[in-house]
């Protein structure tokens, strides 16, 4: 076989008059009767080969027949393409090989899309032929970021004293809050391994082990409904640190973002990244995971709205709703159908039963402000001054209201803000704004369960400040855990963790876990705690969906190289399948006929 002296896509004028060797996939072809050109393609990008009939007949020939996607190798003199023949789109466009020994390694059938097109391919058909989805460049680039990211993140954590351990795949299933993916012991008859959710439980036993600062790129498994921005089986990017407070694991963390966006987008991410509490997120964005390149915050005029003449509003308040909303800078463009179809249905999804509006437009003939819309009129002047002053705004904004209990509201018009930041032009493009939301609660009271629920899970500590709290009002007490958003995405999150046996003892008893169900559970690690815990804390990145941001893509399955449908399916391999009777009969498991799919 031709041995390989140089990828396509490195191929440079400073190998002019050298002989090269190169290998890869016919990306086209030109036969121009007598030159035959041939565009080959590696991992690297394309190179031009040319073959001329006069130099060797048989190869010319050879060449003809060649196919897109035919695998080959080349050997031959590297020479400039010559005066006008230059493409300037390719890195390799000055040069070309001429061919004095071409070796076809293999046809191939006729691929079902185009690789090189920017023709939109639907998903399926690229996830049954992965192969071939890989071989494009925008594929290509994501699968090289996503190795350059890896190795930067391993380095640096190496270079501040982590040591990188793996944890167990088969494991017991740890608390994240999502359904478990189980496997059947043949061993054990009836005892089931859970994969990992995270390495949660075994990162912190790795503290107690002494380990001191533990990182990993762990896989993790969550049988969830797949979103956009969520698989099956995902990449975190684990770690914990012993002897830690909350700043050491932000200053690791943030460290480590800035230097792989230094490193891959030359961009350089203002430190220290800032602070925001849960409180603010919520009040003013509508979400625990902020989008702040752009401002629209929402505003809340319950005290207002109680005291005008429309009754929507004032019955809401009555039943302890509230009133928000947000001034969508220059919305007043909208059509009234725009706003009472389009945004009113848009709410809708997230269980706003309706959408109230203001424009804001001058009075006729004076510069004074005022409001217009079908409900203007239960608002006195002044009221409506003081809505125009609450929301700064001006000529030609539109003012979007809610009326419902807080979480409809805040839910609804904080997807609202980020659907009109897009819609209205409001998000710069190349802007990479980090935000950590600090202060959250520890527990949320869970209505349908009559219980308390961990905001983040069960091992994070509660601020020191607020442990008293505890024996009244848990609602009150705040987590020492932190998460960290770009642009609107949750890429990181963590905690400071509980190390004291008898505050862990009280966390479980107010999450309703008897201590019964916490031995089962999580007994190992119970009596771990026992034998000198440090203090300690981590956090998990989301490594798919940093990769979606360093790459522009808003489709997690585009950054792994064999990734799940929706349905959790891989369409390459055809994974979940059915397996033989014997194997079934090895785990000791009977396969109940299924009805109809529900
Ligand atoms: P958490 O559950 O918040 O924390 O996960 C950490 C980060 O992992 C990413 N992530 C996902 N990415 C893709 N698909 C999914 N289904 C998915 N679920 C989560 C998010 C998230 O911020 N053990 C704790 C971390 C800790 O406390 O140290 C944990 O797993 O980007």
């Amino acid at each position: 076989m031709l041995k390989r002296t140089l990828y396509c896509g490195d191929l440079r004028t400073e190998h002019i008059d050298q002989v090269v060797v190169l290998s890869g996939w016919v990306n086209s072809y030109r036969d121009h009767g007598g030159l035959v050109f041939i565009d080959l393609r590696d991992r690297e990008g394309l190179a031009q080969l040319v073959f001329n009939p006069e130099d060797d007949p048989a190869m010319h020939e050879l060449a003809r027949a060649l196919r897109t996607e035919w695998v080959i190798s080349a050997r031959g003199k590297v020479r400039h393409r010559g005066e006008g023949l230059v493409n300037p789109r390719l890195a390799t466009g000055e040069v070309e090989v001429v061919v004095e020994q071409l070796e076809v390694h293999n046809k191939a059938l006729t691929p079902p899309f185009e690789i090189d097109g920017d023709a939109k391919v639907n998903e399926e058909h690229r996830l049954r032929y992965r192969y071939i989805d890989l071989r494009r460049p925008k594929m290509r680039n994501i699968i090289k970021v996503r190795d350059q990211a890896t190795a930067l993140v391993r380095q640096y954590h190496r270079e501040h004293g982590f040591y990188e351990i793996e944890t167990p795949i088969l494991a017991k299933s740890t608390p994240e809050g999502a359904r478990d993916f189980l496997v059947p012991s043949r061993l054990a008859a009836g005892s089931f391994y859970a994969l990992p959710q995270s390495p949660q439980l075994f990162k912190q036993v790795l503290m107690i082990s002494g380990m001191d600062r533990y990182f990993q790129i762990a896989r993790c498994f969550r049988d969830e409904d797949a979103r956009a921005d969520r698989q099956v089986e995902f990449t975190q990017v684990d770690l914990e640190m012993s002897f830690a407070e909350m700043d050491d694991v932000m200053d690791v963390t943030e460290g480590c973002f800035a230097h792989v966006f230094k490193e891959i987008l030359g961009i350089d991410i203002e430190l220290p990244v800032p602070r925001m509490s849960y409180k603010d997120a919520v009040d003013n964005y509508g979400i625990d995971r902020p989008d702040t390149r752009f401002e629209m915050l929402l505003k809340d005029i319950t005290d207002l709205a109680g005291a005008s003449e429309f009754k929507v509003f004032q019955n809401a308040v009555q039943s302890h709703g509230s009133v928000k909303g947000l001034c969508a800078t220059g919305g007043g463009k909208f059509s009234r159908s725009d706003i009472e179809r389009g945004l009113t249905d848009f709410v809708a999804q997230f269980g706003a039963k309706g959408l109230a509006w203001f424009k804001v437009t001058k009075a006729e003939g004076t510069d004074q402000l005022d409001l217009t819309s079908s409900i203007a009129k239960f608002f006195s002047p002044p009221q409506r001054r003081e809505i125009i002053q609450r929301f700064g705004a001006t000529d030609s904004d539109l003012i979007l209201l809610v009326a419902a209990d807080i979480d409809t509201v805040n839910k609804a018009l904080g997807a609202l803000r980020c659907k009109l930041g897009t819609d209205l032009g409001l998000i710069k493009d190349d802007l990479y704004n980090f935000v950590w939301v600090v202060d959250f609660p520890l527990m949320e009271f869970n209505k349908d369960e009559n219980r308390w629920d961990s905001l983040h899970h069960p091992f994070t500590a509660p601020l020191p400040e607020d442990i008293d709290k505890l024996d009244g009002d848990p609602s009150q007490v705040r987590s020492q855990a932190y998460d960290i958003v770009l642009n609107g995405n949750e890429v990181a999150g963590g905690s400071i963790r509980i190390h004291q046996p008898d505050i862990q003892a009280k966390i479980f008893s107010l999450l309703g876990i008897s201590p019964e169900k916490a031995e089962e559970r999580f007994g190992f690690f119970v009596k771990a705690l026992k034998y000198g815990a440090p203090p300690h804390g981590g956090i998990a990145w989301g490594l798919d969906r940093l990769i979606m941001l360093l790459t522009g893509t808003d489709n997690i399955r585009d950054v792994i190289a064999f990734p799940k449908t929706q349905r959790g399916q891989c369409l390459l391999s055809n994974a979940p399948g059915t397996v033989d009777a014997a194997q079934l009969d090895e785990l000791h498991l009977d396969i109940r006929e299924t009805g109809p799919e529900k």
